[in-house]
């Protein structure tokens, strides 16, 4: 996690680098820093969030064309000043910032202490930058030789940027497993985690390889891998606009984000599902068809929202295609051994495309001989780049860490997937195809009026805000989404939820069910719609309250619950797209109601780039 931003060029470096900051603060924000070069190479840093430090510099002399900042989501060290980055080296002649961890840091650290280096933080980062001091002096050699030698002792992950005072006119990055892209700009340069800092600048970018490093001076970017053997940077165009990372009028991202899903649903459509030529397409599979009409499993790596979106992905797929699906933890299927052949295709999901242990799932599997499919949201981003094939979700960019229209943006992609596999495999009728075509392109719509909720939301929220605990039951397709809803409530909330399988209850979570305790069930109709009552008297008969989602018109369960919310009807295998929606504004109105920061919740970062 972190974010990182440099710029050098003829602008002032500072107020740029503090927009990018903030830009980037959802993927950390317990302690944010600049280091600016002007002759003097000066530090400055401060626990909190961004606008902490730039209260904290106001009155400092920040003049440079060149610097760089951080704001920081804590590894190695609590959040406090002297753990903020950036970091000095013993002399205070270099300063580095980071994103990533350097496992073998402690060994490294008594290394350097031995050579007489001191160290005023507990971080890994300030090995790393005492690390690149002391081959310079050991070796007498430049400041981009010395990074060089340093990145063959460090082992973990990095994106570095760094400065020294007796260079005052470079700029050196380098990148392992953290992200990193450099825009260039005419005789200037910008380097972020991520491109939303410096889309207003420039649309020309290059994306960092792992192992390369990255040396800017005198107007010219020269890339050199590890081994220094020369790059030709490869510039691409970005597709994103400025108004996609802009709140728009709402009071947060996640607001504007869950509201944007009719239109973030149909992008993720968009040159998929043609229906009035009757076709479906997807340029990442073409390549793989046969591999997929011939697999005889997918097995899907994950982590959070996305882990629940593949596990919708397997109803969809068993259903419609008749393949078994396997969903793994990303972080568990790493660890253990397991049994992948070639025959098997690994569906990776992930909105950021970093997330560290689904990168490493990917690894695995890819050592086996495994396909690899994966679908990301962000364009260009390491899983998207380590995968073999893959489809893009479309949604934009999602900057509110709660993951809201990235899962029904992967939803989306997944039906689609499951309906183009299952129809060249037979299992799905033309008829049947069809018929899901047509309702599919309704989502939108349906999604559209099932915002129109949102008072009404708001209302039951007022209701639930000071409760201590919540249960979320579904079956079938909405058993993903009950587990989706209380995450959503929890990180936003930090009100205590579980998601259960409807009958599951019944083996444990019943023993909860009082008159205090809040029941979201999540009840359309669909195949297990009579079961769902059933379950739902079992919870009324404990003095449960109940709050049930429910199709339109439904008149069986609305004397049962204490609140209705109704959606639209939709196909059964289509309904998370939409029965989702009212969980994310309950959650979203709660955590308001509650006072939490929504877009940047306690002890959460966007981008989890650390095992
Ligand atoms: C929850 C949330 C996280 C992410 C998870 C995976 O709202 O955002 O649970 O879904 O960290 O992230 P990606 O999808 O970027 O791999």
């Amino acid at each position: 996690m972190c974010g990182i931003v440099a710029y050098i060029g003829h602008r002032e470096a500072c107020p740029i680098i503090l927009k990018g900051l903030r830009r980037l603060e959802y993927r950390g924000y317990d302690s944010a820093g600049v280091a600016l070069l002007n002759g003097a190479l000066n530090v400055y840093k401060k626990k909190g969030k961004v606008n902490d430090l730039e209260a904290f510099i106001a009155e400092k002399d920040t003049h440079a064309h060149i610097g760089m900042g951080h704001t920081r989501w804590a590894t190695h060290g609590e959040p406090n000043d002297s753990n903020a980055h950036p970091h000095y080296s013993t002399s205070e002649r270099i300063a580095i910032i980071h994103n990533g961890i350097i496992e073998n840091y402690a060994a490294l650290k008594t290394h350097l202490q031995k050579q007489g280096h001191v160290f005023q933080s507990d971080t890994d980062t300030e090995v790393f930058v005492n690390l690149i001091e002391e081959i310079q002096k050991q070796n007498s050699c430049s400041l981009e030789e010395a990074v060089r030698l340093a990145l063959h002792e460090v082992v973990g992950a990095y994106a570095i940027v760094v400065l020294s005072k007796d260079d005052p006119g470079q700029l050196i990055a380098a990148r392992k497993g953290s992200p990193l892209v450099i825009g260039v700009g005419k005789d200037e340069f910008f380097l972020a985690s991520d491109a939303t800092p410096i889309i207003e600048y420039t649309n020309e970018v290059v994306y960092v390889n792992d192992y390369e490093i990255a040396v800017i001076r005198d107007g010219k970017l020269d890339i050199r891998t590890k081994e220094d053997v020369q790059q030709t940077p490869y510039i691409q165009k970005l597709e994103m606009e400025l108004d996609s990372i802009e709140k728009g009028g709402y009071e947060h991202f996640m607001l504007k984000e869950i509201f944007e899903q009719p239109r973030s649903i149909l992008d993720s459509m968009r040159g998929r599902l043609e229906l009035e030529a009757g076709h479906l397409n997807m340029g990442g599979i073409r390549a793989y068809e046969r591999k997929f009409v011939n697999a005889e499993r997918i097995i899907i790596v994950a982590c959070g929202t996305s882990w629940h979106a593949g596990l919708v992905a397997e109803y969809l797929i068993e259903d419609l295609a008749r393949i078994p699906v396997e969903v793994e933890y990303a972080s568990e299927f790493r660890y253990r051994n397991p049994i992948i052949t070639e025959r098997d295709i690994v569906l990776a999901i992930s909105q950021s495309g970093e997330t560290a242990d689904t990168l490493a799932a990917i690894e695995l599997a890819k050592s086996k001989g495994a396909t690899i499919f994966g679908i990301c949201n962000v364009v260009g981003s390491s899983i998207a780049r380590a995968t073999d094939a893959g489809a893009y979700t479309h949604a934009g960019p999602e900057i509110g860490v709660a993951s809201t229209k990235a899962f029904t943006a992967q939803v989306t992609v997944l039906t689609l997937l499951a309906m183009i596999v299952g129809h060249k495999r037979g299992t799905l009728t033309d008829s049947k195809l069809r018929e899901l075509m047509v309702e599919l392109s309704n989502i939108p719509a349906k999604v559209e009026k099932a915002l129109l909720l949102n008072t009404e939301i708001e209302q039951i929220s007022e209701i639930f805000r000071d409760v201590p605990n919540f249960l979320y039951l579904g079956r079938g397709y909405n058993f993903p989404v009950a587990l989706e809803g209380a995450l959503k409530l929890k990180e936003i909330s930090y009100i205590h939820a579980e998601g259960y399988p409807a009958a599951e209850m019944k083996h444990g979570p019943i023993a909860l069910i009082d008159e205090n305790m809040p029941v979201v069930v999540i009840a359309t109709k669909d195949s297990s719609y009579e079961k769902v009552v059933s379950n739902i008297q079992e919870v009324k008969a404990r003095k449960g309250r109940i709050i049930a989602v429910v199709t339109e018109g439904d008149t069986v369960i609305p004397p049962m619950a204490e609140f209705v919310i109704e959606v639209p009807a939709t196909s059964e295998v289509l309904m998370p797209l939409v029965s989702v929606i009212p969980l994310q504004l309950l959650s979203y109105h709660i955590a308001v109601l509650r006072g939490c920061n929504v877009d940047q919740p306690r002890n959460l970062a966007k981008s989890v780039t650390v095992e």
